[in-house]
């Protein structure tokens, strides 16, 4: 399995190409590519996520090179949110995506939070059951989606949103 440090800036553009690819390219088993067709994000984006005091950005290297990320974000005192999540498309379904999002709980829970929260966009099925697998459970909670924010593209419906999942940790 890969190894995972917390990003430096000079990672950014890396981060940005990875996570474009696993969220918009054609590879991979889960992709956003039927549901948008905008850059997902930018470098000056992904420099403020790695920058912000409130953000911790980890990066997995395999064989000298980033091969995922995602990132925790401190909301309250006891709960966190998991994003910005991303495999290398021809390395997932190995179980790079399920390393990562362990170490990130473990890191987590070193932040003394109980709770690590995610927004996935409603209509990718086969991911909610994935983070289902992972202990997730649907909050009940849905959270507009961001249209009007995205970056050199659209969205391809209009009916997108995201459902909240979370997980205590320790259970
Ligand atoms: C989500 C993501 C990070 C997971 O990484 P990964 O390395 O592929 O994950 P793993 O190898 O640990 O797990 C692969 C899982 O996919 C399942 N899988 C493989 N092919 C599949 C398919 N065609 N349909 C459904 N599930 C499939 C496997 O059964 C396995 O699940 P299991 O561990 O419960 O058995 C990665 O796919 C990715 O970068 N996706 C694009 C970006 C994204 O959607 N990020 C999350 C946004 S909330």
């Amino acid at each position: 399995m890969p190894t995972v440090r917390v990003a430096e800036a000079a990672d950014a553009p890396t981060l940005v190409s990875l996570v474009r690819r696993a969220y918009r390219g054609e590879g991979g088993w889960t992709t956003e590519a039927a549901l948008l067709n905008d850059e997902r994000i930018d470098e000056a984006q992904m420099l403020k996520k790695i920058e912000d005091p409130e953000t911790t950005v980890h990066v997995a290297i395999d064989g000298g090179r980033i091969v995922g990320c995602c990132e925790l974000v401190r909301l309250e005192n006891d709960k966190v949110h998991f994003g910005t999540f991303a495999v290398e498309p021809e390395l997932q379904a190995a179980g790079v995506g399920r390393y990562i999002l362990a170490q990130a709980e473990t890191a987590a829970a070193k932040m003394g939070v109980t709770c690590v929260e995610m927004a996935v966009i409603a209509q990718r099925l086969e991911l909610i059951a994935w983070y289902q697998r992972r202990g997730y459970a649907p909050t009940g909670e849905t959270r507009p989606f961001p249209f009007h924010a995205l970056i050199n593209g659209g969205a391809l419906r209009d009916d997108l949103h995201f459902v909240v999942l979370q997980k205590s940790l320790g259970v």
